[in-house]
């Protein structure tokens, strides 16, 4: 049985672009595999010295917000990471076991380099976290967007290291290839980014979420004139919550004129709100329930220490601690 696993950054309000792109590609790896481990990579979060309430607080709003999504913890181990806390150790002796050349071509760092910021040995090292995270819990499959890609590149590379000086110790994982759409437009037609300011959040205010919609940019047609959808951020965005027939029948109305732009923003509200309702309500009850979002983690955090454990006893042998 192949063990896929993944880490969220806890980074802020979801909006319907992470749903699309990372959120239910997530959720959906309790149905395609037996045995799946997911947890909210804290730890990594550091790198940037968020404040300690705004950072739980936002570990915890993302908890709630996969468990709304429909993330189910009795098929997942979902837990925290930072309270499986043997991760750092692993990730010491891995350190131990990665050049400082092969971290200092890292694409997400060099970018970071490039921008201008002042590296921390943290965000230097990160990669060797996430290589920790993923050998910790001998993960065989892990789903890679672009920006990950050489992480797990990095991770292979690290493990190959080990386990040519100690044995077949840890798992070399593979990428684990998800069918996502591709890039969701913000309001404004580029990728929606909370760094743009172009977002529609998944559990926004309803009336919020209809003034973003309302305000989405199109070209200047008039009502009577024929419109093309495919060229239309409106039509882009209600094809991800609408079926086939929907979409065929929206596309005649935009090529057959008399259909306004604001009659297709109103249609894509109505598609939004009925497939995000039932997991707006399950949110609400979540939120009402703070008692059991803890006992989720914390169920959570004890099925992923018995795996990491495990692996620590057989590390800590090999490499002489024990
Ligand atoms: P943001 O760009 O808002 O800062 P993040 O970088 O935190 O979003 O992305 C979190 C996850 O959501 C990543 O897996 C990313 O690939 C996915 N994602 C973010 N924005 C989009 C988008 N517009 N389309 C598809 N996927 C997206
Ligand atoms: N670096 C990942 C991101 O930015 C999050 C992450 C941390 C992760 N550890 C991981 C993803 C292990 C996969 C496996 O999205």
């Amino acid at each position: 049985m192949k063990r896929v696993l993944t880490g969220i950054q806890p980074s802020g309000v979801l909006h319907i672009g992470n749903y699309f792109g990372a959120i239910r590609s997530t959720v959906r790896l309790q149905e395609e595999c037996d045995d799946a481990v997911v947890f909210i990579a804290d730890l990594h979060s550091l790198t940037v010295q968020p404040k300690a309430d705004e950072l739980r607080a936002r570990v915890r709003g993302v908890a709630v917000d996969f468990l709304a999504c429909g993330l189910d913890p009795e098929k997942v181990i979902f837990f925290r990471q930072s309270d499986v806390s043997v991760v750092c150790e692993l990730m010491w002796i891995l350190n131990c076991f990665t050049g400082v050349g092969f971290l200092e071509r890292a694409h997400s760092y060099k970018d970071k380099i490039a921008k201008g910021f002042s590296p921390n040995n943290g965000l230097f090292s990160y990669p060797v976290l996430m290589a920790a995270d993923i050998l910790l819990y001998h993960a065989d499959l892990v789903p890679v967007g672009k920006d990950q890609k050489q992480h797990l590149e990095m991770t292979r590379d690290i493990a190959i290291r080990f386990n040519q000086q100690y044995g077949d110790i840890l798992t070399i994982p593979e990428p684990y290839i998800s069918g996502d759409v591709a890039v969701v437009p913000g309001t404004d037609g580029q990728k929606m980014s909370k760094s743009y300011n172009n977002t529609i959040e998944i559990f926004g205010e309803p009336k919020a979420v209809k003034k973003k919609i309302m305000a989405i940019q199109t070209d200047s047609k008039g009502l009577e004139e024929p419109k093309d959808p495919d060229t239309c951020t409106i039509f882009a965005l209600y094809k991800l919550f609408a079926t086939p027939d929907q979409q065929a029948e929206m596309a005649a109305r935009y090529r057959a004129g008399n259909y306004g732009y604001g009659h297709a923003k109103l249609a894509l509200l109505d598609a939004y709100m009925d497939y995000f309702a039932p997991m707006r309500k399950r949110r609400e009850e979540l939120l009402a329930d703070p008692g059991y979002v803890d006992s989720v983690l914390k169920h959570g955090a004890e099925r992923a220490s018995e795996l990491a454990h495990a692996t620590m006893d057989e590390v800590r042998k090999a490499v002489g601690l024990r």
